[in-house]
């Protein structure tokens, strides 16, 4: 069954098919991404945690246009991001996504407040607008009485705190953010996954959010589990453990839940009323019919 990936961009802000990221460096391969498939819908705010190398931050660049995947689709409201050339991937991350890293993407000689105007300015808003938007987010995340404090006048985490407002100045449509509480004590971290959250619901931004915490990830909608480059499982706040089927009809169980359920490399597929069972195979009783059919 070939599926109607038009039909699929038009009821999801992302699709993602068959996502490869290969690195080389001189003779050496990485294979950072090993053909992933998901969605992420439009409004929706989704985690994902996986192991140090597993593919996140891979991932994010991929869909923040910042690099070209080796192979695959990326879908953004039904159109190929995988395709734009530079300049239109630079306008793409100018008025669509807004970028929260790690390491900070802030102005070393401006304010925290001159940090947050600057890309509104950009983008053409007015003065007397960006000003107060400005200090409204800054605000938000507690940085009220350092406003006019440049960045090396302030701790990682305050840093961090203004690297947020500047990612959500421009209002954008798609958030990504790389493991932006790593640093943060519990409070804040706390204070800033809620800003995030009030900027899903208020505004409807749909956000990929990045992280090894597993009460950051939980303020997601949906946590997407990775694994050496693939999908290893989801947790659905609704719908509790699930897993996709792939166009190939491939499917990751968790090891978890294969510890738990018994199942070895083989398994026995039944379809039944209730759904698809799945059950180990006993291999005493697959080798001894073997045996009987053959003689
Ligand atoms: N520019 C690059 N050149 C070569 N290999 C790379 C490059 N960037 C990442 N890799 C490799 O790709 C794999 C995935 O890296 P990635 O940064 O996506 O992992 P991650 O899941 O974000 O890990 P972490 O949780 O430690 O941030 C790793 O094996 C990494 O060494
Ligand atoms: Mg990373």
């Amino acid at each position: 069954m070939t599926e109607n990936l038009e039909e699929i961009g038009q009821e999801n802000k992302i699709v993602i098919r068959d996502l490869m990221k290969v690195y080389k460096r001189g003779f050496k391969e990485v294979i950072a991404l090993r053909g992933l498939d998901f969605e992420v819908g439009t409004g929706e705010f989704l985690s994902i945690v996986g192991p140090s190398g597993s593919g996140k931050s891979t991932l994010l660049k991929m869909l923040g246009a910042l690099d070209k995947p080796t192979a695959g689709t990326i879908l953004y409201d039904g159109h190929s991001v995988t395709l734009l050339d530079d300049k239109r991937s630079m306008l793409y991350r100018r008025q669509k996504v807004g970028f929260v890293w790690q390491t900070g993407n802030l102005v070393p000689g401006l304010t925290a407040l001159k940090n947050v105007i600057l890309p509104m300015r950009l983008a053409g808003a007015p003065k007397a607008d960006s000003d107060k938007r400005a200090k409204m987010l800054l605000e938000t995340v507690g940085l009220a009485p350092r406003i006019n404090h440049k960045p090396h006048q302030l701790s990682g985490g305050e840093n961090q705190r203004v690297a947020i407002c500047v990612a959500l100045a421009n209002k954008p449509e798609l958030i990504l953010a790389d493991e932006v509480t790593g640093e943060l004590d519990t409070e804040t971290a706390q204070m800033v996954m809620e800003t995030l959250r009030s900027m899903n619901k208020d505004f409807d931004t749909t956000i990929v959010n990045v992280t090894h915490n597993p009460r950051v990830a939980a303020y997601a909608d949906r946590v997407l589990r990775i694994r050496d480059g693939l999908i290893e499982g989801q947790k659905h706040t609704l719908y509790g453990d699930i897993t996709e089927i792939d166009a190939k009809g491939r499917m990751v169980i968790p090891e978890t839940v294969r510890r738990l359920a018994g199942l070895g490399k083989r398994v026995v597929l039944k379809a039944t009323s209730e759904g698809l069972l799945i059950s180990p195979l006993n291999m005493e009783e697959f080798e001894n019919n073997n045996k009987e059919a053959r003689n």
